[in-house]
């Protein structure tokens, strides 16, 4: 499957599609900040239904999700059901009345999220949009669908092998057109849809996205709810942080907060790593039976408000020490997040980490609020720091030095 995994994007520089590629995008009027919400893939997979979505919405307002952010309730792949002899798409029998659906989840003061992509199948196997492009953003819009995770899956097979087996450039020329046509296309129906592309990072998609249309792009494969898994996730994102801005951001997938056997700290610092990298929080976990220690990571403001900080600034990797990484992310008005991660095992308290400010551009000792504790804290070099394995210490600092 991975036919582009081997691309350089320096054979198209000179194409014509790339060339229109470069153009700058339009304003964006959606994720000014990075998209905030829930998606049913996750803990659901292939048996979302109706009544999870409606019982999702729900409780996105009941638990408070809602006023800390979380906004789309997306659902992702197995809504679909064939095509009628006018090419229109129908639901199958888990979603009996789309519209119905979205007018419940708009009632919530919710926005609501579906899925499909570029081929003709999906990855589960259901109906996806190829060929029927604008018939089925008009049918979206139609029915008040508010963002759409298009995911490239059988387009592979369908149209890349075929058209153009062996032949990488003009693959990418096809693989540009297809996400341009619906970007396009939803355009065209005058909706303000967010728009999520899925090709799970290949082909340097975070410099040709934007000008598509796409709000964010996968950066890797598919995330599971396992610690080496994300980190491995997150050891991807590196240097991406250039290609993200308000209305177009890089996604390196969607929340496994709640899922799984994460622990407490390997949630918290999935969560924190997430903040940093300005990453959609697209939480994807059992609302139902959400526990409240998971339900205080996912609504912690402090760290939500640095996901959503205004200048849109995605953090990196400053600098590790062993496996001890020291994140940084800059925030509108000065202000500083710091995030330091026990990546591996946590250090002997025989042998302790230390923070160099100067390797941050500080100078002296820093007040901040730890915004796990929500207590404040003093950084300074001669501190020791001890962080359980897998756990993370996350400061703001308000007016760094
Ligand atoms: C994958 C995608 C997942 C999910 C799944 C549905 O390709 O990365 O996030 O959408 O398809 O079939």
């Amino acid at each position: 499957m991975r036919i582009f995994a081997s691309l350089s994007l320096a054979v198209f520089a000179l194409t014509p599609l790339a060339a229109t590629a470069q153009t700058p995008a339009a304003p964006q009027v959606v994720a000014q900040t990075p998209p905030m919400g829930w998606n049913s893939w996750n803990y659901f997979a292939g048996r979302v239904t109706d009544k999870d979505i409606r019982d999702s919405a729900d409780l996105i307002v009941s638990s408070g999700m809602k006023d800390a952010g979380y906004i789309y309730v997306n659902i992702d792949d197995t809504w679909e059901g064939e095509r009628d002899a006018s090419g229109v798409l129908h639901t199958n029998s888990k979603f009996p009345d789309m519209k119905g659906l979205a007018d419940y989840v708009h009632s919530k003061g919710l926005k609501i999220g579906i899925y499909s992509g570029p081929g003709s199948k999906t990855c589960g196997g259901y109906a996806a949009s190829l060929g029927h492009e604008e018939q089925d953003a008009k049918m979206y819009a139609d029915w008040g669908i508010d963002y759409l995770k298009y995911d490239l899956c059988s387009f592979i097979p369908d149209v890349l092998e075929k058209q153009a087996p062996n032949d990488h450039a003009a693959q990418m020329r096809l693989m540009f057109a297809a996400y341009d046509k619906m970007g396009k296309a939803l355009k065209a129906t005058g909706r303000p849809i967010v728009y999520s592309l899925c090709q799970y990072g290949w082909d340097a998609v975070w410099e040709w996205a934007p000008a598509l249309g796409g709000n964010l792009w996968r950066t890797t494969g598919d995330i599971t709810p396992h610690w080496d898994r994300i980190y491995a996730i997150v050891s991807q994102q590196a240097g991406l942080e250039s290609y993200a801005g308000p209305g177009h951001w890089n996604d390196p997938d969607m929340l496994e907060v709640g899922n799984g056997k994460l622990s407490l700290a390997e949630n918290r610092t999935h969560f924190t790593l997430w903040a940093i990298l300005a990453a959609p929080l697209l939480a994807g976990n059992d609302l139902p039976h959400m526990k409240p220690e998971i339900k205080a990571i996912l609504t912690n403001r402090d760290v939500i408000a640095i996901n959503q900080d205004a200048l849109g600034k995605q953090g990196t990797r400053t600098y590790s020490d062993g496996e001890v990484e020291v994140w940084t992310r800059h925030l509108q008005g000065g202000a500083l997040a710091v995030a330091i991660i026990a990546a591996g095992d946590s250090r002997y308290s025989t042998h302790p980490f230390h923070l160099n400010l100067a390797k941050l551009g500080l100078h002296g000792p820093q007040s901040g609020k730890d915004l796990w504790t929500g207590k404040p804290i003093t950084l300074t070099d001669s501190q020791p720091i001890e962080i359980e394995s897998h756990d993370v210490l996350l400061v703001r600092i308000a007016t760094p030095k």
